[in-house]
């Protein structure tokens, strides 16, 4: 006997013939069906494969417990601030731009109430946020510019634990050569080796204490 539920890791899935299931956990299929592509474009859900290497790193922060407070840097439609809400207790998610599809999105996977969502200017306003909340990981997926990741990666290092999207090795990334991909590289890739996992698309890392 297992409880069913959308974005639990589940046991037995069937699929068929709506192809809903992506394997283990179902968020990726379900909400394709449900919402449309719309909602997985430039989401760490675009394909089923980056859910399951991000609940891996997420699984992997969380060390077998529950994580106190996530911090989402770049909230677009609110697809993977869901999936964080999940591993969860609550969520800070931040974005330059109020995208609207993200409020029935959240209530439909029944985890707005654990989400705080902020809109800012500039880093001023993000810091400002950021001092509001004691977070225990941090997800960074907004400005991957090298000023940009840098600048987010100084605001959210200080709880040690920090998920990067859109790490690509140079010049074998979807986007060869791209300055934007490249910002998230030369970041990882001057941290110290043995604090970085790396799970491409994604790479994660944890301050040695
Ligand atoms: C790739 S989308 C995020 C997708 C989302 N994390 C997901 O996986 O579902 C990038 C988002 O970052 C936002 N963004 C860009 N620059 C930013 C900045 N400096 N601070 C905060 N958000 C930013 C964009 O407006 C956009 O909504």
């Amino acid at each position: 006997m297992f409880r069913c539920s959308a974005i639990n890791a589940q046991e037995q899935i069937a699929s068929w013939p709506l192809n809903l299931s992506v394997g283990r956990g179902g968020f990726y299929g379900s909400v394709q069906y449900y919402f449309g592509y719309n909602q997985l474009r430039r989401s760490i859900l675009k394909d089923p494969e980056e859910e399951t290497k991000f609940r891996r790193l997420v699984a992997k922060a969380g060390g077998g417990r529950p994580i106190k407070c996530a911090v989402e840097i770049g909230t677009y439609k609110g697809t993977a601030t869901a999936l964080l809400a999940y591993y969860a207790d609550q969520v800070v998610t931040i974005d330059k731009y109020n995208f609207i599809d993200k409020y029935t999105f959240w209530l439909e996977y029944g985890v707005y109430d654990k989400i705080h969502s902020y809109i800012v200017k500039d880093n001023e306003d993000k810091a400002d946020v950021l001092a509001k909340y004691n977070f225990d990981l941090a997800f960074l997926d907004g400005d991957h510019s090298a000023e940009g990741v840098r600048a987010d990666f100084n605001l959210v290092k200080k709880c040690g634990k920090v998920i990067f999207h859109d790490y690509y090795e140079e010049n074998t990334g979807f986007d060869k050569g791209s300055a934007i991909i490249q910002g998230v590289v030369s970041l990882v890739n001057s941290l110290p080796l043995d604090e970085v996992t790396i799970g491409r698309p994604f790479a994660y890392w944890e301050k040695k204490r």
